[in-house]
């Protein structure tokens, strides 16, 4: 699959290469070389005001991450400030632009942004999560310098977890002839699929800016993942008034379509050529997929006729020390964890994510629910509801309606109007799918309901996600059997009564979406830790599976015994003495450790080991002594539990299915640490100035054994063609700022994240290690 995904990514390279070689449309990254400020004067958006001060700043770029914490400022945003802050950026157009219409992408600003080019105000956009574009062509100077100035502001109310401070995402420049195809002005569906033929549908948006009438022949064919033409054809003719915007609809047939599917995410592309006379004026290519989907309120979901069950993950879109300006290779990590980890489903939590996120998801083969808002008329984005929600709704679905990898428009989460007595929830929440139904009725919508809803509210959407709420959903699915039903959000590890959430059975809730056809899928809250929603001194929230550097948590094992149907076996010890971030007290666990080096006044403790499992059996050795067999099955959320009395040494678990062992796991009793494990995950990377090496250090003793109960602080420096992006442990408690070169590990680890510049050329990563006198060096080299 791996070689599927790098021609798929070749093929994209190349073919955007060539339309740019062509000048017919370009579309040319603008991230580099912007200044900023963190301060705010009305003269800043004037051309000459005198920047050079400033800092030079690359983006996607977040100022709040590097900034002190200030427990005044607040747990939402993980104790960081407020501010307003401007960037600027001076540029020249480049003379293959002459004469083309010229545009300004951003895929992110968070919050409150105004754009201003040479001094023209372009606009104001309060949304912190859509992507914003707006037309320079009248505005530009050919010969001069150009200068774009933005404001941002994120003062006066922001999200319930920490969304970060700046231009946090892509920036693109673009141009395009005056008669051209509008930014995502392509809508592709498949409404009719078999294993003979697809009929692919497709509607093209076009746009004349001049002042003729044009006569255009448009033309589409599907390109299969090598770029070879798989469809005939199809040209049909248009006459487009001046200053007109039309659409045309065109079908195609594509014979034995290969289907997208979690394990083949197989993508084509739609080629769409438009032509004034023999001339080409735009060429515009659209990655999509061919697959069918069904949410059923019997039997939950289907992937083209396959039932499946959504193995999901809601996910913020933080990565610790890089704050909200995640490279695009710190996602792509991500997924390439959670996907060999088994999860299948991602619900973006709780705005839209970036293109390249959701590019990913269709590469690499999750389903993924797209959500618009969290709140509606209440909390941060309530002053803006009114103006703003059909514009940002309309930008989430005009920007990814041609993403296989989305099956779900999500309109809102823990809406206050859910509760609503009167028929405000119910109206809004009608309006509010209308108008998704109108836009793109080729997928379903949902929102996800809290504890208390109103049950006329939660039958209003197509498919209803309860937050937490199984035990309410067994009894609902009775009274309601014509509703469609997911886990929106699902407790890691306890379950509740119904009306009685905090009875902490331990029964993992996920037993429930298991083993009821009836639900579509589960979504853990959440996946992986984030920053935000915090309580002091943590500066984020503690409980997921994976930690901010994407290591797998003790407590993870049980979600893989569930998803992943690799035969897998792990040991965990409680120990309630741990000292972890507890998070809040409903989405914890017990604590546990996944070490075998407890104090001296352990010894002969009998303590509570734990073997969770997907094997029938397990068997367990202390110091080679055989502690007994037990079924997986004698025992609840596949997790064996055995008593042994503390004797420092080595506890191995073998999984047995029948008689052969098919998987094993051990904790051996460290010495103390001599070295680390140093493992980047890439030594070569792209010198595109984005690209990341992620460096795992690991305590180990002089037998090579992992050590877990000592930590060591780590000072990190880079020198030659590559810059420092940040250092991690996994603890949320970070009493430094998130800038530093220098943290103690965690449990034994850490991670160092390392960026390419724009040169050719190798970069040394210098760790050393506090008690050891000797750095260690990694070469990081960038092609
Ligand atoms: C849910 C909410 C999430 C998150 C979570 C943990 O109720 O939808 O956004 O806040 O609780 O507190």
């Amino acid at each position: 699959m791996k070689q599927k995904i790098l021609v798929t990514l070749v093929l994209i390279i190349c073919v955007t290469n060539l339309s740019a070689q062509n000048n017919i449309r370009i579309k040319e990254n603008f991230d580099f070389d912007w200044r900023f400020t963190l301060s705010d004067r009305p003269e800043y958006a004037t051309v000459d005001y005198n920047d050079k001060t400033w800092d030079t700043v690359q983006l996607p770029h977040d100022w709040n991450i590097q900034q002190e914490f200030d427990i005044k400022c607040g747990g939402s945003a993980a104790y960081l400030p407020e501010g307003i802050g401007w960037y600027r950026k001076t540029f020249k157009i480049p003379s293959h632009y002459n004469g083309k219409k010229i545009s300004i992408l951003f895929d992110g600003i968070f919050q409150q942004s105004d754009v201003y080019v040479n001094g023209k105000h372009l606009g104001f956009r309060p949304y912190g999560f859509c992507s914003i574009e707006y037309d320079l062509t009248p505005y530009l100077n050919a010969d001069k310098e150009n200068v774009i100035a933005v404001r941002v502001n994120t003062t006066g109310g922001r999200p319930r977890w920490y969304a970060g401070a700046g231009i946090y995402r892509h920036v693109w420049l673009q141009a395009f002839n005056p008669v051209h195809i509008t930014t995502y002005g392509t809508y592709i569906t498949t409404p009719s699929v078999s294993t003979d033929k697809a009929e692919v549908h497709i509607v093209t948006t076009m746009k004349n800016s001049t002042d003729k009438t044009q006569t255009l022949t448009i033309s589409q064919q599907v390109l299969d993942a090598r770029g070879k033409a798989v469809t005939q054809n199809d040209s049909k003719k248009l006459t487009l008034p001046s200053q007109d915007t039309s659409d045309l609809k065109q079908i195609l047939s594509l014979n034995h379509p290969q289907l997208w599917n979690l394990e083949n995410p197989q993508m084509y592309q739609m080629e769409t050529i438009i032509r004034a006379g023999s001339k080409i004026i735009d060429i515009y290519r659209t990655p999509f997929g061919v697959r069918t989907f069904k949410f059923d309120p019997k039997q939950g979901f289907s992937l083209n006729g396959k039932q499946i069950k959504l193995k999901g993950m809601c996910l913020h879109q933080d990565a610790g020390s890089m704050g909200v300006a995640v490279p695009d290779r710190s996602y792509e990590r991500r997924l390439e964890i959670l996907k060999e980890y088994g999860c299948n489903a991602i619900r973006c939590a709780h705005n839209q994510p970036s293109p390249e996120f959701l590019d990913m998801c269709d590469r690499m083969g999750f389903i993924v629910i797209d959500e618009a808002f969290d709140k509606w008329k209440s909390g941060y984005y309530e002053k803006y509801f009114d103006e703003w929600w059909q514009k940002d709704l309309e930008n989430m679905l005009l920007r990814d309606r041609n993403h296989p990898s989305i099956v779900l428009w999500s309109i809102g989460n823990e809406v206050q109007e859910a509760w609503d007595n009167s028929t405000t929830g119910v109206e809004r929440a009608t309006m509010l799918q209308a108008f998704v139904h109108q836009y793109e009725p080729s997928r379903p919508v949902t929102l996800a309901a809290q504890n208390g809803h109103q049950a006329k509210f939660s039958g209003v959407t197509d498919v209803i996600g309860y937050n937490y709420l199984e035990a309410r959903m067994l009894n609902d699915h009775q009274k309601y059997p014509e509703r469609c039903f997911l886990v929106s959000e699902e407790l890691p590890y306890f379950s509740g009564e119904e009306g009685n959430i905090r009875s902490y059975t331990p029964y993992n809730p996920w037993n429930i979406v298991a083993s009821h056809d009836f639900i579509a899928g589960g979504f853990i809250w959440s996946g992986v830790d984030y920053l935000g929603e915090a309580g002091w001194p943590s500066k984020g929230w503690p409980n997921g599976l994976f930690d901010i550097c994407m290591f797998e948590k003790p407590r993870a094992a049980y979600h893989r015994a569930m998803w992943n149907p690799d035969p897998m076996v792990r040991i965990a010890i409680i120990d309630p003495s741990l000292d972890i971030d507890h998070g809040r007290d409903l989405w914890q666990w017990p604590n546990m450790a996944a070490h075998w080096n407890f104090p001296e006044h352990y010894r002969g403790l009998v303590m509570e080991v734990r073997t969770t499992t997907n094997c029938e059996k397990v068997e367990m050795l202390m110091n080679d002594k055989s502690m007994g067999i037990h079924k997986t099955e004698n025992f609840p959320n596949n997790t064996i539990i055995w008593y042994l009395p503390y004797t420092p040494g080595k506890l191995v678990a073998k999984g047995f299915n029948g008689d052969t062992e098919v998987a094993n796991y051990q904790l051996v009793t460290s010495k103390e640490t001599t070295n680390a494990l140093i493992t980047p995950d890439r030594t070569e990377i792209k010198a595109d100035g984005q690209d990341l090496s992620h460096i795992a250090i690991q305590l180990i003793d002089s037998d090579g054994n992992r050590v877990q109960t000592d930590d060591r602080k780590i000072t990190v420096s880079v020198e030659g063609e590559g810059k420092f992006r940040g250092i991690d442990n996994g603890d949320l408690r970070r009493k430094r700022t998130f800038a530093g070169n220098q943290l103690r590990t965690y449990f034994g680890t850490a991670l160092i994240t390392v960026q390419s510049t724009r040169k050719v050329g190798t970069m040394q990563v210098k760790i050393e290690m506090e008690g050891n006198s000797v750095p260690y060096i990694v070469e990081i080299r960038s092609k």
